[in-house]
């Protein structure tokens, strides 16, 4: 029975990895369509730049509430593929660096070293990003059993990234006044983090 479980299950979950690698990849592969059939708009520097923006932060939200949704609503599939979706988020988080750095800054190092220090929307941003490489360079096996317990203490982090990108958003909308959907995101990080706060505060009543 054992072994027709392991038979089975590996296809499956190729399958649902394939699935998870698919889904990041949908963003990406819209851009190449719209770029392809002239949809990128009058500027398509800015609508990357912002759209890449976008699904970094939807990528960190559905990273942190893979947990919430297995424990509450028994869907596990995220928390399953949690490692490959964080990825990705890296992954649209690096290429909307770049397109700052590159369609806005001319990659001139002093440029952007002057925005990063003027702009403060932008020293969030870069914040939040630095805070995010380290959680991608470690995301690997061999550095989840190199750093054992401390692992999931650095990977902590992911929620002052969250925070900081949410105040990064807010400070790019509070330009054009629009508030609305940044409201969205402040009440998604508001219960991602009330949630994490109850498991810390249950794990810790467990143990002592
Ligand atoms: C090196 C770090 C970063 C830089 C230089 C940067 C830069 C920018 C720039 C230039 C814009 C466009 C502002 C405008 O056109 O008015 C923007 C917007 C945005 N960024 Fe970032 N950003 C960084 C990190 C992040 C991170 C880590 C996230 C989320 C995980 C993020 C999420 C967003 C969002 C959601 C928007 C607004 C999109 C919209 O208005 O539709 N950024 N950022």
């Amino acid at each position: 029975m054992c072994q027709l479980i392991r038979v089975i299950g590996q296809p499956m979950m190729r399958v649902s990895l394939a699935a998870a690698v698919v889904l990041g990849l949908v963003p990406f592969g819209w851009w190449c369509f719209l770029a392809f059939t002239d949809g990128l708009g009058a500027n398509p520097a800015q609508y990357l730049t912002l759209s890449s923006g976008e699904w970094s932060l939807v990528g960190l939200c559905l990273v942190l509430a893979a947990t919430p949704l297995q424990r509450w609503l028994g869907v596990s599939w995220p928390l399953r593929h949690r490692r490959t979706l964080g990825l990705f988020t890296f992954f649209y988080a690096t290429l909307h660096a770049l397109a700052w750095a590159f369609w806005e800054q001319g990659l001139v190092l002093s440029a952007m070293g002057s925005d990063v220090v003027t702009r403060l929307f932008i020293t969030v941003g870069v914040v939040a990003f630095v805070l995010m490489v380290p959680l991608a360079i470690t995301s690997t096996n061999g550095w989840l059993r190199r750093l054992g317990r401390s692992w999931k203490r650095l990977h902590l982090l992911v929620y002052p990234a969250l925070g900081l990108s949410v105040w990064h958003f807010w400070l790019v909308r509070a330009g054009k006044n629009d508030f609305a959907e940044v409201r969205v995101y402040i009440g998604i990080t508001l219960v991602l983090v009330m949630l994490k706060w109850v498991r810390l505060t249950r794990a810790r009543q467990r143990a002592g």
